[in-house]
């Protein structure tokens, strides 16, 4: 098994890491422009730690704060033309994952500005991208140390690229950016982050530094959820956070080696068409996931068990602790209609064995 590993950030944790480490944004240029949400970089603080952190080294700077959760390749399309237009030489991401993957559409639409929505999926790009920095705010995304960004395309639908131009060249992780996250918010993030672990532990690509990383996510995970599951969200320490932001980024450097599996390939459609939070989405399927995996690989799942320290019925137990409950129902009409999503999809080919449509609705009809 190989142990191939390539993530192209700087990464920098802790309190005040932004404060005390400002003359690192200084090295990018004179200008940039923050790609934000509307209220969460405000509420948290880091917005007001990144403007100072760019004040102190003489760094002009705009902000766009219109990234919605799930952002729109329209969005990404307006920042970038802004980002052009005022002649940013780079660009901060703040926030969780919505804000930090537009980022990485933004730099390269900034450095590309006639291209075309089919050629910035396609990664038919001209020139470099800016350089982008992401300033962390949930513990769950890891999009501060992949390459990958999701955005939802002209026709509604969540896309991906990921390419080795579009890692962040810093990335900024300090948790009390997540002290005043939501109750369903940290749980819906922490469950995303437990998703990137477990799906990245069991994909054909991982490997002997992938699945260490998983591992120890995980088991990060594990403590912060017993807290959570006796005492509560509102219980969770900075030292608490502090694991849980941790554990987002080892998910997403197992991520970074392996892409993501099925629950995050059969995610997307119940947060593009019933609006549920990202990780929560994609951690519906997780009980399944491990489920199917006990099938066509049992030594590696009594290896993820053994590594775990805890046994499947438990952790299924626990995840279905800590996920927000959903309420979705689905006929067997819509089942059948979104089939065509299924055919030829590059996160479900990375799974063991073969998973086909007849398979996927199966899950569906049975899980909704
Ligand atoms: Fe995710």
């Amino acid at each position: 098994m190989n142990m191939n590993f390539f993530v192209n950030t700087k990464v920098i944790t802790g309190a005040d890491c932004v404060k005390s480490n400002a003359e690192k944004l200084g090295s990018y240029g004179k200008k940039c422009l923050i790609v934000t949400g509307a209220t969460s970089a405000k509420k948290c603080g880091a917005l007001g730690d990144v403007a100072s952190a760019l004040e102190s080294q003489g760094v002009q700077y705009e902000i766009y704060d219109k990234i919605c959760q799930n952002p729109t390749v329209e969005s990404c399309f307006e920042a970038g033309l802004l980002a052009n237009s005022i002649g940013a030489d780079f660009i901060v991401g703040i926030g969780g994952g919505s804000p930090l993957d537009a980022s990485k559409a933004v730099a390269v639409i900034a450095a590309n500005p006639g291209i075309s929505e089919e050629k910035l999926y396609a990664m038919q790009w001209d020139n470099r991208p800016l350089p982008v920095v992401a300033v962390g705010t949930t513990a769950g995304t890891g999009s501060e140390v992949t390459s990958v960004a999701v955005i939802t395309n002209s026709k509604g639908l969540k896309k991906s690229f990921r390419n080795d131009l579009t890692y962040p060249v810093l990335s900024f992780g300090d948790p009390k950016y997540t002290m005043s996250l939501s109750d369903s918010f940290t749980r819906s993030t922490a469950v995303d982050a437990l998703a990137h672990c477990v799906e990245s532990f069991f994909c054909r690509s991982a490997n002997d530094i992938s699945k260490v990383l998983a591992v120890a996510g995980v088991k990060k995970l594990l403590k912060a959820f017993d807290k959570i599951i006796s005492q509560g969200t509102e219980a969770l320490t900075l030292d608490d956070r502090e694991q849980l932001y941790n554990a987002s980024l080892l998910g997403g450097y197992a991520i970074a080696v392996t892409g993501t599996a099925l629950p995050h390939a059969l995610g997307y459609f119940l947060t593009e068409n019933y609006g549920i939070a990202h990780g929560t989405a994609c951690a519906v399927f997780l009980n399944e996931f491990i489920g199917y995996n006990s099938t066509v690989k049992p030594e590696l799942t009594a290896e993820f068990f053994d590594e775990i320290r805890m046994d499947k019925e438990r952790f299924k137990a626990v995840v279905s602790s800590v996920m927000p409950e959903i309420d979705v129902r689905l006929t067997d009409e819509y089942i059948t209609e979104l089939s065509p999503r299924w055919e030829g999809n590059a996160a479900l080919k990375r799974n063991w064995g073969e998973i086909d449509t007849a398979f996927v609705n199966a899950l569906l009809r049975k899980l909704f």
